[in-house]
């Protein structure tokens, strides 16, 4: 249903790669809403994903980008401004890739090349996204940016390996950067610490589904959706938000305030 909350604004939405990812559905609900866009992902992902059919089903343009380069990023942002017809309102970094998950080495014995991509592509690529923006003078006041993260920044899941640290250090951009993008230009910076979802990204995960499940068992709402987080990031994007900024926001249907959930203690066996 449209409110038309973000009419009138122009976007960059990164990180849509097939209908399963967080960005796709913030890209559909943004349509909705009434703004307009320009859809970035890394140029690998024009061959494997689906970016094409999102972007004529939201009539938007695509800049290909690797978020790591800080030449592409300057691309990006002077191309979207010429596209769209000014400055941008809003910016989802929805962007994560850890070689060590896909490979499946455990923490304790990390491939440090590997660790440096991880951190570069998942969360320092955050930090060039707005440095870049910043030194243009490309994000209008009271614009807003968020990125999506996970709760392991904060409490340890195993399987998470160096992705738990990079999510931290991503958290901590966003404050650091909201500070000072905040006290200059009014551009507020915000990360949304979404639940477990099926996606590309998620699916790499070792045990993922049993997670996923366990998860979904403690929260008393079950896990929140793909489609609920986009439509969580529509609220941030849209002026109904204005005052916050460097917040860490969970959008986890109460899974990190819940200690014991009845349906796992219930159906807890005897201890192996
Ligand atoms: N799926 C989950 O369980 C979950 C939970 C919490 C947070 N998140 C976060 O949500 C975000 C989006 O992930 P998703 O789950 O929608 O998966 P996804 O695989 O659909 O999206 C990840 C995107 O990152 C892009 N990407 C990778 N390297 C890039 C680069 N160098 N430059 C530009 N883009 C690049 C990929 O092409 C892909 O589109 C990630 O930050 C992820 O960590 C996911």
């Amino acid at each position: 249903m449209s409110y038309n909350l973000l009419k009138g604004k122009r976007g960059i939405i990164t990180g849509a790669l097939d209908e399963n990812s967080i960005a796709w559905k913030v890209a559909e609900k943004a349509h909705e809403q009434g703004a307009v866009f320009v859809l970035t992902n890394a140029p690998i992902a024009k061959r494997m994903g689906d970016i094409d059919i999102l972007a004529e089903k939201t009539n938007s343009q695509i800049i290909l980008a690797d978020a790591t380069n800080v030449d592409d990023l300057t691309n990006l942002f002077t191309k979207s401004q010429e596209i769209l017809g000014g400055k941008i309102d809003f910016v989802l970094h929805s962007i994560g890739m850890s070689v060590n998950i896909r490979k499946n080495i455990p923490y304790t014995d990390l491939n440090y090349d590997y660790f440096m991509k991880g951190i570069d592509v998942s969360a320092m690529s955050l930090h060039k996204m707005l440095s870049v923006a910043k030194k243009m003078d490309a994000i209008n006041e009271w614009g807003s940016v968020v990125a999506l993260t996970y709760m392991a920044a904060q409490r340890t899941y195993p399987f998470y390996t160096d992705m738990a640290d990079i999510k931290a250090m991503l958290e901590s951009i966003a404050r650091s950067f909201g500070y000072q993008y905040g006290l200059e230009k009014k551009v507020r910076i915000n990360t949304v610490s979404q639940s477990p979802t099926k996606t590309t990204a998620g699916s790499g995960i070792k045990g993922f589904d049993d997670f996923y499940d366990f998860a979904d068992r403690v929260a008393p709402l079950g896990n929140a959706s793909a489609a609920a987080c986009a439509d969580y990031c529509i609220t941030l994007f849209s002026d109904l938000t204005r005052m916050v900024t460097m917040q860490n926001l969970f959008h986890d249907g109460g899974y990190s305030s819940t200690g014991a959930s009845k349906d796992v203690m219930e159906n807890l066996g005897p201890r192996k």
